[in-house]
């Protein structure tokens, strides 16, 4: 018997499909399995420091991913070795032994009794300890700020250690008038190096509560980046990025109706007693006495004011101090700030522009000072509820459009925020279509301090993959991102510290430092006007805000 030519043509077309389907079935089920271990790796290699292998398979696309996490991986190892390198490591038995800011010595090395507008001012601390004896390594974590209180003017200042208890604070002088200078000790090096050692041991300093529906009624479960593995979970993965969440499944009920989450501060230490008492107020922030006096600082004739340049660059590269407070108004070194002060001006430049805001409230500040300067943005009820609600604000006449995500987790808040209604800044990015009137600002890294640091190296790691994305599919979008600031001396230490968040500042400006992207730095800015607030006030955040004008407009 013979088969029609046509039916045999369409039998083999048919044998061909299926047989491609069910490859692509399995080959699906493959990058899971793959992402499932590679994980499972990425986390082992966190905990004992042996980086997961490569494994190459026949398909280019799943090659090409296994490229990229190993090639992730590798990164933020190296990053976190770096790091090392800067870090002090050292054990103390006794406070005696530790830095004290009363022992120690701050001298002028370039005395003068004027300075020209311009002038650097190199001041020289000689650090000693509890018992009065001289300190012979480094590693102390210190904040140096010039400021005139009559003239609401502050600079950071360039903290060089020299490795033997001896550090060079260079000033620039950069307004006329009589100069104070502040020299902090935040955390002697013992402190630092129980810091950086305790951040590395756990990501259980913080817990987070999720709420799932069962029905109608709420069910609460712990959750976290590592839970129990002997208990029955929910994996929330992101399999691209390497992300991954986890909530404890409650009984019969699914992993899909989870709905919300809060955080709340474990009683977890990984400090000794011994290391904890030198992080109670009273030994954070201590001021280093000094009899320097006034700096008188006058503007000398032969000092020309430089030309200011056309338009602001603002980029990861610039130097430190990268500008400076005066009359409560902030001057970026590289060019003159236009002031933005009237709302026609204001209205003028954020016509027909798309901001996105991505980060966490010290974003949300930006929207907030916005709108209360732009009568005409109004607010739409994006549904949702509580403090962290997603928030978008409209001109309709002017088409202008802001809105502000928060960043996915970790979320460090006693507040219950959605997990439903926003994801992970990298997809949030991959979903900006991007043109010339589009500008994505993204602001992280308060809420990963009580975390190891590899959290937040992975997380700018995929941001900085999803800005190159971007700016290929569409050039002319314009990328900020707002670093971090300096926040409270007060709360607790070993989650929040400052020193945790300069981590994170100096891995910033290793990792977007090939990108083109405008740099906030709101650390310089912060300590420039002295405020030491998570939320800094409204002024300080307008001059952000004035910054990121200047380059869009
Ligand atoms: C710190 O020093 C201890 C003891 O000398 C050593 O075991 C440890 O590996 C060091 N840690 C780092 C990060 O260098
Ligand atoms: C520390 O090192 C610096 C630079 O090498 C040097 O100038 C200074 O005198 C040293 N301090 C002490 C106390 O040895
Ligand atoms: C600076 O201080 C000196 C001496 O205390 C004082 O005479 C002078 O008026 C001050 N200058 C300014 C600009 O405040
Ligand atoms: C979910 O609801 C069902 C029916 O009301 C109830 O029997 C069950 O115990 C609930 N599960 C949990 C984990 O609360
Ligand atoms: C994990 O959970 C199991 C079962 O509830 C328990 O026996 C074990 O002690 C837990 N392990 C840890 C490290 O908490």
């Amino acid at each position: 018997m013979r088969w029609p030519s046509g039916f045999v043509a369409l039998l083999l077309l048919t044998i061909i499909i299926l047989s491609y389907t069910l490859q692509r079935v399995e080959f699906k089920f493959k990058i899971y399995g793959n992402f499932r271990n590679h994980l499972e790796a990425a986390w082992a290699a966190t905990g004992n420091g042996v980086s997961s292998s490569v494994r190459p398979t026949k398909d280019g696309t799943l090659y090409h991913l296994e490229m990229e996490w190993s090639k992730k991986e590798k990164e933020i190892k190296n990053i976190l070795q770096e790091l090392d390198q800067l870090m002090p490591n050292v054990t103390f038995r006794d406070i005696k032994t530790v830095t004290s800011a009363k022992n120690s010595q701050a001298t002028i090395v370039n005395r003068q009794d004027a300075y020209c507008v311009g002038d650097h001012l190199a001041v020289r601390l000689d650090l000693y300890d509890h018992v009065g004896k001289r300190k012979e390594h480094g590693g102390d974590f210190l904040q140096a700020r010039i400021y005139s209180l009559n003239l609401e003017a502050g600079a950071s200042g360039l903290v060089q250690d020299h490795g033997n208890g001896t550090y060079l604070v260079d000033f620039t002088l950069f307004w006329e008038g009589n100069v104070s200078v502040s020299l902090l000790l935040i955390h002697p090096s013992e402190a630092v190096s129980a810091l950086w050692r305790a951040r590395k041991k756990g990501y259980d300093k913080i817990g987070f509560t999720g709420k799932f529906l069962n029905g109608t009624s709420a069910v609460n479960t712990e959750c976290g980046f590592k839970l129990n593995r002997s208990l029955e979970l929910c994996a929330y993965l992101d399999e691209r990025d390497q992300e991954a969440f986890y909530c404890v499944k409650s009984k019969n009920v699914p992993c899909e109706a989870f709905v919300s989450l809060k955080s709340y501060n474990t009683p977890i230490s990984y400090l000794t007693a011994l290391e904890r008492t030198l992080l109670t107020r009273s030994n954070v922030g201590v001021q280093i006495p000094h009899v320097l006096g006034d700096i008188r600082v006058v503007s000398c004739k032969s000092e020309l004011n430089k030309p200011a340049s056309e338009k602001c660059t603002f980029g990861v590269n610039v130097p430190f101090p990268s500008g400076f407070v005066w009359q409560n108004q902030w001057h970026p070194l590289s060019c003159d700030l236009r002031a933005f002060d009237t709302v026609d001006h204001l209205t003028t430049c954020l016509k027909g522009k798309l901001v996105y805001l991505l980060g966490d409230s010290t974003g949300r500040q930006w929207i907030e000072s916005l709108t209360r300067r732009v009568h005409t943005l109004r607010y739409l009820d994006s549904h949702g509820a509580g403090k962290h609600k997603n928030l978008i604000a409209v001109d309709l006449a002017q088409n202008i459009q802001i809105q502000w995500r928060k960043h996915h987790h970790p979320l460090v808040t006693g507040h219950e925020y959605l997990v439903t209604d926003h994801s992970y800044i990298a997809q949030e990015i991959d979903k900006v279509a991007g043109d010339e009137a589009t500008a994505v600002i993204i602001a992280i890294g308060q809420h990963f301090r009580p975390f190891p640091l590899e959290l937040f190296l992975r997380r700018a790691l995929n941001v900085r993959s999803a800005i190159r994305r971007l700016l290929l599919r569409s050039p002319g979008t314009k990328v900020v991102l707002k670093g971090e600031n300096v926040r409270e001396l007060d709360v607790d230490q070993e989650r929040f510290s400052d020193f945790h968040g300069y981590a994170q500042y100096l891995a910033v400006k290793e990792i977007f430092q090939d990108l083109n992207v405008v740099f906030i730095d709101a650390w310089d800015m912060t300590v420039a006007y002295g405020t030491n607030n998570v939320h800094p006030p409204d002024h300080v955040v307008w001059n952000e805000i004035k910054m990121f004008l200047n380059s869009i407009c």
